[in-house]
């Protein structure tokens, strides 16, 4: 078994041309250059200036929020299309908020990230830019606040945690579903011991995407669409989870991941393509580049992870199969057993609509013995989970927060509080809820999964990014924020629905 990084890119070799060509990194990799990450709290700011960039469909609605939120700014917003640029800063106007700086074109963002106006990037651009702008960001003394999958592939994962060791940056990938009500609750009755030990989780991405890879996008926001379709052109040429975070994420923390616990090897099956190509030979007719396109991406993938403590845990991805939005989010213990998301798409509801989405409310659903051998046949009554929903309710999701965060919206609210929670981080020295090495952890799989999927479903074992530091980490807690310390009053904030939210 490969556990220290060094092995590991030994055992890599098989790669080397094509990631060299790449101009990657692991040919050159050092280990622990500025020391790890884990626990780490970066000197305190006292105001947090954020440059966005990307301000597509997801960008604005972020944009947004930091203006929402007391000693955090928009100070800079970037994205190639001036256009986009120009409505965050007339929203900025229209909402009483001080004007930020402006960059655009391909490489504008290295501008913002050279800037001294700014101390973090939040970066919401499509996929293939994540890693350059977050070294860039990082090497130019900023934070890199990463949209998700921050990463792709082995090399990439490498180059992030060894550039976030050497200059002190933190590097987090803003993996929004590890704050929804129904995942940290789920985390809340973990951390008490009500499900027992952990043994088992399970996480998915399934949302029917056809519509959003196939649509022709438009720099003024008439239509939606990513940019360029970076979406459809990455399925084009990958198969294995690409897009693992959503589900994997909240399961990471109940069964701490890195902080005890690590992956070891996973195993990954696909279904072939039926569902894009089928889809678009229905609705292009006339489009003969769309009806002819070949989709490497199979529908359906299972990922299955071994951990070195011998839990497992399953996470699937489908995002062309015309059912039901889904992140499955299911734990199992000793004891007891949790599954159920935040936000679900409204009752009757298509699962094609983009605001099938835009739901709040607490769905998870869970039972549990206090009788150690005594089975669990059914989930709790209503009314008790109702009231174990209360008792349990974490944190962050006490209603000063939460009713603040439906209002400012995002995924119901988890966004919002995600943000909320890394600035007061940031303002107080603290470590971030997640580091570097998680981001790594989970993006790897990327590759990995692919890997698995191209070989059979083949085992493949997966690297400790954090060199052995797993074994000594400290779970993560059951955080909070102190409101009045932040300057945070729920009173001042404002509800808004000009973000698309998808
Ligand atoms: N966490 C979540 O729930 C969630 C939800 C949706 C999207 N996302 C992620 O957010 C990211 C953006 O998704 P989206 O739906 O907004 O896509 P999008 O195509 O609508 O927006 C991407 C934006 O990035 C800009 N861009 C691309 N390259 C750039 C560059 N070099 N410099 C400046 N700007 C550049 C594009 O012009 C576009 O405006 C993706 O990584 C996606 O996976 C996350």
């Amino acid at each position: 078994m490969q556990t220290d990084r060094r092995e590991f890119l030994k055992g890599t070799a098989w790669m080397g041309a094509a990631a060299l060509a790449a101009g990657c990194a692991s040919e050159g990799f050092k280990l622990s250059v500025g020391g790890s990450m884990q626990g780490y709290g970066a000197p305190a700011l006292k105001k947090v200036r954020v440059g966005f960039v990307g301000l597509g469909m997801r960008g604005p609605g972020a944009v947004h929020r930091i203006a929402a939120i007391p000693g955090a700014e928009v100070a800079a917003l970037c994205d190639i299309h001036p256009e986009r640029v120009a409505m965050q800063q007339k929203w900025l106007a229209d909402n009483g908020k001080p004007k930020a700086l402006e960059f655009t074109g391909p490489e504008g963002y290295k501008a913002m990230c050279e800037s001294d106006a700014i101390d973090v990037v939040y970066n919401a651009t499509s996929w293939n830019m994540h890693v350059p702008i977050a070294l860039y960001a990082m090497e130019h003394g900023k934070h890199a606040m990463v949209e998700v999958p921050s990463a792709f592939t082995l090399d990439e994962c490498y180059a992030l945690v060894e550039t976030s060791e050497r200059t002190r940056m933190h590097c987090m990938q803003l993996e929004n579903c590890c704050y929804g009500e129904a995942e940290m609750l789920a985390l809340r009755l973990v951390r008490e011991g009500k499900l027992g030990e952990i043994v088992h989780g399970e996480g998915a991405y399934i949302h029917d995407l056809r519509d959003l890879c196939y649509a022709d996008w438009a720099a003024d926001f008439s239509k939606y669409g990513y940019a360029d379709f970076w979406r459809l052109k990455h399925n084009v040429a990958h198969k294995g989870n690409q897009y693992d975070t959503h589900g994997l994420g909240p399961v990471c923390e109940y069964m701490n991941i890195n902080r005890g616990d690590r992956f070891d090897y996973l195993v990954s099956l696909e279904s072939d393509q039926f569902n894009f190509e089928a889809y678009a030979k229905a609705k292009f007719p006339n489009s003969k580049w769309k009806a002819d396109l070949k989709i490497a991406m199979g529908d359906m993938n299972t990922m299955l992870i071994k951990t070195v403590n011998g839990k497992s845990i399953m996470i699937q991805h489908d995002v062309s199969s015309p059912r039901p939005y889904s992140r499955i989010n299911r734990v199992t213990g000793t004891m007891g057993a949790f599954e159920g998301i935040g936000f679900i798409g409204k009752d009757g509801e298509p699962a094609d609509k983009v605001n099938a989405l835009l739901m709040d409310g607490c769905v998870g659903k869970f039972g549990w013995t206090e009788n150690p051998g005594d089975p669990v046949h059914g989930y709790f009554d209503e009314n008790t989970m109702q009231e174990m929903r209360e008792k349990y309710r974490h944190p962050l999701w006490r209603p000063e927060i939460s009713d603040v965060a439906k209002a400012i919206g995002g995924h119901g609210g988890m966004d919002f509080i995600m943000d909320l929670r890394w600035i007061y981080c940031l303002q107080n020295g603290l470590p971030l809820d997640t580091d570097v090495y998680d981001l790594a952890s989970w993006c790897c799989l990327a590759e990995l999964s692919e890997r698995s999927v191209k070989n059979r479903s083949s085992s493949v074992d997966i690297p400790d990014f954090t060199n052995g530091g797993w074994k000594t980490a400290k779970p993560l807690g059951i955080v909070d924020i102190d409101l009045e310390k932040m300057g945070f009053n729920p009173g001042d904030v404002k509800a808004d629905s000009s973000a698309l939210n998808v």
